[in-house]
């Protein structure tokens, strides 16, 4: 091939030199991230072929010992940065099989017997998520317990309850930092559910069709760690970027309460209010006006929700319309998937670091009662004397001028009723966090040994 030759040789055949870099795409870059899972996947694979009942051996049990052995070799090569994607490779699969190839010889041109890039990626995809949900499995949870803390030691602070951002009833500092912590909880047990879809192997469905060899897809998908083979060969392969689409799905409604967290402390730590106040070091100053310090990082974390909601929504475009069966498509739902894994936990991580370092100006959050926000306490004060709730409301209502400020503590320690200001049940939310953890750390210790198995 001579510099002007407009076509380049590769792996599956000579392609067109512009058609190959546009098809190939982002892939060259995104795919060192699946580098990693890619060895795994392939280490599992060889395993499996060194079993295959079949004379003459596709490959003897040593032979996969060798191979394995390579990709231990690409494995720190990929950790230390030095893994390299050509665009000749395409992908990362195909990089690796031109490695292996290099330093194995016919070994490395046995690899792909009986799979196809389109179960490899699907399997690829799956192990880099079941990491990454993970991580923010982790980082979720102790965003849970941050905004537990948080509301557990100013419990007994009053705060004005809004509807419609006005001022609506008393209520606690307690009560709003458990609210979006058991949205947190709730959102984690929706990362619990895609972790549990995810958890199952693509591996054999090869281009989605099966093979017509002795393959063993519940060894696979045992090796790898996987609850179960996915059963169906077609829907293995069809469930890729559905998968991804509720997976953001479940970081969207995640980063729903995020954002949601990050617009009231914009709210509360505006001078105005006063509430809140987040670490000076959180905020970023102006160019221009000396005086600046602007809640930047909260206001990214709102857009950042927009990004991730967005994502989710470019691969349901994608995949409405797809027809059944691998499409090329798919190739492009990877980079919304993998920046939406990145973004959320980067967000969870930074609103965590906000929520410990916020500050709580009591004195504004007293000062901000005013009669008015007591009106329906006075109500229902009148109610437990015996006057009817409607007359109540009219005689409050038009009386509301001349209502005093009462006492924002008093107030708040009246609510005793489960979940009001007085009725928190802190251990719950301790229990719940506990909980998720536990289920957490179970799962990575099963994950870290599956690992050491593969490629010691
Ligand atoms: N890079 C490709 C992707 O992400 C790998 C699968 C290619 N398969 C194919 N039949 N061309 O989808």
């Amino acid at each position: 091939m001579n510099a002007s030759d407009p076509n380049k040789k590769t792996t599956v055949g000579t392609i067109d030199d512009e058609i190959l870099a546009f098809t190939a795409g982002k892939d060259l870059v995104l795919d060192l991230q699946l580098a990693e899972a890619d060895c795994y996947g392939s280490a599992a694979h060889v395993t499996m072929l060194s079993r295959m009942p079949v004379t003459p051996p596709v490959l003897t049990p040593a032979e996969a010992d060798q191979v394995r052995a390579g990709l231990g070799t690409i494995l720190q090569q990929v950790r230390q940065g030095a893994f390299e994607i050509q665009t000749e490779d395409q992908d990362v699969h195909l990089a690796v099989e031109r490695q292996l190839t290099e330093t194995l010889g016919d070994l490395g041109k046995k690899i792909h017997t009986g799979r196809s890039r389109n179960d490899q990626v699907a399997v690829d995809l799956r192990l880099f998520a079941r990491d990454r949900l993970l991580d923010l499995i982790g980082d979720t949870a102790h965003l849970a317990e941050a905004l537990t803390a948080f509301g557990e030691t100013h419990q007994k602070v009053p705060m004005v309850g809004r509807t419609h951002m006005q001022p609506a009833m008393p209520s606690s500092v307690g009560v709003w930092g458990t609210s979006f912590a058991e949205a947190v909880l709730e959102d984690l047990s929706s990362l619990r559910h895609v972790y549990t879809l995810n958890d199952q192997c693509p591996l054999g469905a090869a281009a989605g069709y099966g093979v017509p060899l002795p393959i063993d897809r519940q060894l696979t998908s045992d090796l790898l760690g996987f609850s179960r083979p996915i059963h169906n060969v077609s829907h293995a392969i069809n469930a890729r970027g559905k998968l991804e689409m509720q997976i953001l799905q479940a970081l969207g409604q995640l980063m729903v309460t995020v954002s949601r967290i990050a617009q009231d402390l914009m709210l509360y730590t505006l001078p105005e209010f006063g509430y809140f106040r987040i670490p000076k070091a959180f905020g970023t100053g102006s160019s221009i006006m000396p005086n600046k310090n602007n809640p930047d990082v909260l206001e990214l974390l709102r857009s950042k929700a927009a990004l991730v909601l967005g994502y989710g929504q470019s691969i349901s475009m994608i995949l409405h319309a797809a027809p059944g069966g691998y499409n090329r498509d798919l190739q492009d739902t990877k980079e919304p998937f993998l920046e939406g894994l990145a973004v959320t936990r980067a967000s969870v991580r930074i609103l965590a670091r906000c929520v410990e370092g916020l500050e709580v100006n009591p004195d504004r959050l007293r000062a901000a009662f005013d009669g008015g926000v007591f009106a329906t306490d006075v109500a229902l004060a009148k109610v437990a004397e015996g006057m009817p709730f409607r007359d109540a409301y009219h005689y409050v209502k038009e009386h509301l001028a001349e209502l005093d400020s009462a006492d924002p503590d008093e107030a708040i320690a009246r609510k005793t009723h489960l979940g009001g200001t007085a009725g928190l049940d802190f251990g719950l939310y301790h229990d719940r966090i506990r909980t998720a953890r536990a289920a957490a750390a179970a799962d990575r210790s099963h994950v870290l040994n599956i690992k050491q198995n593969l490629i010691a």
